[in-house]
């Protein structure tokens, strides 16, 4: 037991996928692994360890933005042994050729968020990055289920709603999409020694009026499952 994880030592597996939503925890557990059970319920944050192609995989809910989801990971990496996390989430697409329902990989992952400058103090803006194994792994993965995915820097913002940020800026300097937790996950992949990867998919343009349907990101969100399952066991 942890203070937000009320699990057993051995009740994850070496890799957790890490989607946002627990719901979204839920619907991986029931649709994509085999033998799930409920291993966490804690504040309705759902998580679940079953198999996939014969191997023990978990999948834990984090909550929205860094200081939720780092909760999770500190105490999915301490408390239970975890050595993998692929977080599966939505972002926002920022470069004009990523279009709806991209699969996108964050190479790397700038931040308006004080973590990474609380950590080092002033003059150091360390750049927070994936593991290169879990990148090239999901790169090739995805080429093989016919799916290219946009690889590169991922803007993880402090604020879903900030008016005062140069988004344009940013694109202009080569981010291709925004969420919220990416640079968290790596920079805590780095202190505590565990394998980071965030596999992302657009839900939204930040330039751009077009949106997706429900049954299109249901689709979208079922190509980045498989990516992150097929990276998870390679
Ligand atoms: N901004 C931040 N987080 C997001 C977005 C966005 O536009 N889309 C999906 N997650």
């Amino acid at each position: 037991m942890s203070t937000h994880i009320g699990a057993n030592m051995g009740d994850y597996a070496d890799t957790v996928l890490l989607p946002g939503d627990p719901l979204r925890a839920k619907y991986i557990a029931e649709n994509f692994l085999t033998n799930a059970k409920q291993v966490n319920s804690v504040r309705n944050a759902f998580g679940y360890t079953g198999e996939y192609k014969g191997h023990r995989v978990s999948v834990q809910g984090s909550g929205m933005g860094i200081p939720s989801m780092s909760i999770y990971i500190n105490e999915l990496v301490k408390f239970f042994g975890v050595k993998t996390i692929i977080r599966v989430g939505s972002c926002g697409g920022m470069a004009p050729d990523v279009h709806l329902r991209d699969v996108l990989l964050a190479s790397g992952s700038t931040t308006d968020s004080a973590v990474t400058a609380n950590t080092f103090g002033p003059g150091i803006h360390y750049a927070p990055l994936a593991n290169f194994e879990l990148l090239d792994t999901a790169f090739h993965e995805a080429q093989k289920m016919g799916i290219k995915p946009k690889v590169g820097d991922i803007f993880a913002a402090d604020r879903f709603y900030n008016d005062e940020l140069d988004m344009k800026k940013l694109a202009d300097y080569g981010v291709i999409g925004t969420e919220m937790e990416s640079a968290g996950l790596y920079l805590l992949g780095a202190k505590l020694h565990f394998r980071a990867l965030s596999v992302l998919t657009v839900s939204d343009l930040i330039f751009g009026e077009e949106k997706t349907t429900a049954e299109e990101r249901e689709k979208t969100f079922n190509d980045m499952i498989n990516i992150s399952l097929a990276t998870a066991i390679a």
